[in-house]
């Protein structure tokens, strides 16, 4: 059942993506879509979102394959996906996303043009068995509890059998980073200590009041799938703030994000900074 909570959380991030996205430049997107191997080979290195999306082989795995990807956003990764020959769905509560598509659709000669489906991902109306994949990036922590639950009920819907989700998301496993992060501030959030600053941040800011703990994903996931799978990203990569933009700091990533794979899993689990979630419908 939706809540007042769930349509108030929808009404916000719609407001701050439609600003965010207006008039986005796609002039990036076509070049990173007209340089694909390039750009994949250094994402896929150094950017941890995309070196957890597209582990297991995924990009190889995207041709020919019914994909849909939930808050698509900027629509990056949509575009990619396309360029590697599959056929794509997008949604996004934005309507600047549209646009976007639109564009890309228009400038690209993809196999397949991207199809965007503007709305709450409940207001679909896609036929059940039909992905191979189900995607977000970044996505999920958007979501109300009661609201995420909806969204994998879905998902498990839309999904094919032997389908997968794949969802890129933060993690937050011990509660003492947690709370020296807060107090960090970064960009336009203050620290957690000025707390009346940090109040007033926190009303605008669009994400919910919720856990990202590993273990949340896990037991949710285990109502609705078969087989859940939690990948740690991003232990020793978390450090590559400490770097200035530039050649150094991806060279920090990436061996970072080659060498965390060596700690023991019981570090990655507490320390990590994101995760790649891995759904799948047996
Ligand atoms: C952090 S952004 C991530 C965008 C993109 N995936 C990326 O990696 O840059 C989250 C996106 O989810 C979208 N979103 C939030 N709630 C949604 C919902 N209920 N249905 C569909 N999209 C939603 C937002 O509009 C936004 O574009």
């Amino acid at each position: 059942m939706r809540t007042i909570e769930s349509d108030q959380n929808i009404e916000k991030n719609k407001k701050h993506y439609d600003k965010l996205y207006a008039n986005y430049p796609i002039g990036n997107i076509l070049y990173w879509i007209n340089n694909l191997d390039n750009f994949l080979e250094t994402a896929i290195t150094t950017e941890t979102s995309w070196f957890a999306l597209y582990q297991g082989n995924f990009r190889d795995r995207l041709r020919g394959s019914k994909v849909v990807e939930m808050g698509c956003g900027d629509c990056v990764n949509v575009g990619i996906m396309a360029a590697l020959g599959a056929q794509v769905f997008a949604n996004d509560i934005s309507s600047e996303s549209g646009k976007i598509v639109a564009k890309l659709n228009q400038a690209c000669d993809f196999d397949y043009p991207i199809t965007f489906i503007e709305g709450d991902f409940l207001k679909n109306e896609l036929p059940e068995n039909t992905f191979d994949f189900v995607i977000g990036k970044a996505f999920l922590h958007h979501l109300s509890l009661s609201l995420e639950n909806e969204f994998l009920e879905e998902t498990h819907r839309l999904l094919k059998k032997g389908g997968e989700a794949r969802f890129f998301e933060p993690a937050v496993n011990s509660k003492f980073l947690d709370a020296m992060r807060w107090m960090i501030p970064i960009g336009e959030r203050p620290s957690s200590l000025k707390r009346r600053a940090f109040k007033e941040w926190k009303r605008n800011d669009p994400h919910p009041d919720r856990t990202f703990s590993s273990r949340h994903f896990k037991k949710t996931g285990e109502k609705y799938f078969k087989s859940v799978e939690i990948i740690p990203v991003g232990t020793l990569e978390r450090f590559s703030r400490l770097f200035k933009w530039g050649e150094q700091k991806n060279r920090f990533r990436r061996w970072a994000l080659e060498n965390e794979k060596r700690l023991p899993l019981w570090v990655n689990k507490t320390f990590t900074r994101s995760q790649l979630i891995i759904y799948k419908n047996l």
